[in-house]
């Protein structure tokens, strides 16, 4: 319904987030912070610490690796990159030895590759880390940004106040804009609010943000990937309205292929991320990380679930004894027909797969063309099934099954 109402409107511009012409659908790339924290010290670990190597050698494995045909563009640094303390002048600086050639030196490295390059800072007087905040200096530190040719921005809140924020972020999106230099800005705006108990003011953040954070920090384990899980499906209504091409709702990176995730978790998070709209930001060290994974992160199948260009952010659509089926709204339309991702995924610990049976109907797909109806993990085509055809599908503990149902054109 509100899809239909926001695409009749649009021109209007009622529906309208961010118009800078940047993530009309979800970035996808590698961010450091997940997996290599804030690991300075490359006296004693040289190969992962927070240095202009790691992030030349992940840019150089996004290309060689396929990630980068597969649609990750981005490099993306995180905390922890910065010296402690501003030039004279009032610039930031990188810490000079673990980025002895400077920032516009790695973003030219991510550029040569062909790839985008993303910066993090922090809207307060500190980084999360402790490091120098953008608060004094944000027209400065805006132009540097541009200076460094950067291509995304990623905006923490720690150290700052979160009433503060609609104007602080909101003002640093302007100054972004002021420079000429198109990048997209990611903003933690709403999540530091909500842990203020403020209710976010979200028809601003999506006028201002290109995608922002709403909830905790995704850690190592199954217990955190469920958690997101249930905070995007428990707030859905309040959530999903606000993502569209241009401004999406972030459920943090993406943590396959770490050590925290059976191979069905990891297909699981990557299945609920895609029917989230979410940005696909892999933290992962992409040097050893296990083929099964990497062949989940580069199934395009699902990351075209991910990248569907209506940018509709899908919703839990059942949830009932451990089981939850999850429904994205996908192009091609036809008539008032969508074609849908359908994700069932199993909460069960019961060691054994469990049984899902629905109707097309009821997951509501009523088209009396019918859909064409396929596995997206196992490669398994069910043909063309109509609205009262039931489907059967055995969901592992933990893990998932996705299909997509392609709504089908009448010629008569
Ligand atoms: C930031 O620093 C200024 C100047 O020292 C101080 O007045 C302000 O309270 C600080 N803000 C926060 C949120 O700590
Ligand atoms: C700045 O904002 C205007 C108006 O929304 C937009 O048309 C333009 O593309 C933006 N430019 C940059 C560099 O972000
Ligand atoms: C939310 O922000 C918009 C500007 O984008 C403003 O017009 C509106 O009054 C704000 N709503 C509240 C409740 O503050």
């Amino acid at each position: 319904m509100y899809i239909a109402i926001c695409l009749a409107i649009a021109l209007v511009k009622l529906c309208n987030g961010l118009e800078n012409g940047l993530a009309r659908t979800p970035p996808m790339g590698w961010l450091s912070w997940e997996r290599f924290r804030c690991n300075t010290d490359c006296v004693n670990d040289p190969d992962n610490c927070i240095s202009e190597q790691l992030f030349q050698t992940m840019a150089d494995l996004l290309i060689t690796e396929g990630y980068a045909s597969a649609g990750y563009e981005f490099i993306n640094i995180d905390d922890c990159w910065l010296d402690r303390r501003r030039a004279p002048d009032g610039k930031l600086v990188p810490d000079g030895k673990r980025f002895p050639n400077g920032i516009r030196a790695l973003s030219d490295y991510i550029h040569s590759r062909g790839l985008k390059f993303g910066i993090y800072e922090d809207f307060g007087n500190y980084t999360c880390a402790g490091y120098p905040g953008i608060i004094g200096y944000e027209k400065l530190d805006a132009q540097l940004f541009a200076d460094w040719n950067v291509d995304y921005v990623k905006l923490d809140g720690c150290y700052a106040l979160p009433q503060d924020m609609d104007r602080g972020y909101t003002e640093f999106g302007k100054l972004l804009n002021n420079t000429g230099k198109p990048m997209v800005y990611s903003c933690s705006w709403p999540v530091y609010q909500i842990y203020a108990g403020i209710q976010p003011n979200f028809s601003a953040i999506k006028t201002h943000c290109n995608l922002w954070r709403n909830y905790d920090d995704i850690q190592d384990s199954w217990m955190s990937v469920e958690s997101i899980i249930d905070y995007y499906g428990n707030n859905q209504d309040i959530i999903a309205p606000n993502a569209g091409p241009g401004h999406w709702n972030d459920p943090d990176m993406l943590i396959i292929g770490n050590f925290g995730l059976s191979y069905e978790q990891a297909k699981t998070q990557f299945a609920i991320w895609a029917i989230l709209a979410a940005p696909l930001l892999m933290s992962v060290d992409l040097r050893t990380i296990r083929p099964e994974f990497k062949a989940i992160l580069q199934n395009r199948k699902v990351i075209s679930v991910d990248q569907d260009p209506l940018g509709v952010q899908g919703r839990r659509i059942y949830k009932h004894k451990g089981i939850e089926i999850w429904s994205k709204p996908l192009s091609p339309i036809y008539h008032h027909f969508y074609s849908y991702a359908i994700a069932f995924i199993n909460r069960r610990t019961d060691g054994t797969p469990s049984d899902v049976a629905v109707t097309l109907k009821e997951l509501g797909l009523a088209s009396l063309n019918g859909y064409r109806v396929e596995d997206l993990y196992e490669n398994v085509d069910y043909g063309i099934l109509y609205p009262n055809t039931k489907i059967k599908v055995k969901v592992n503990p933990s893990g998932v099954v996705m299909l997509r149902a392609e709504v089908q054109f009448s010629f008569l």
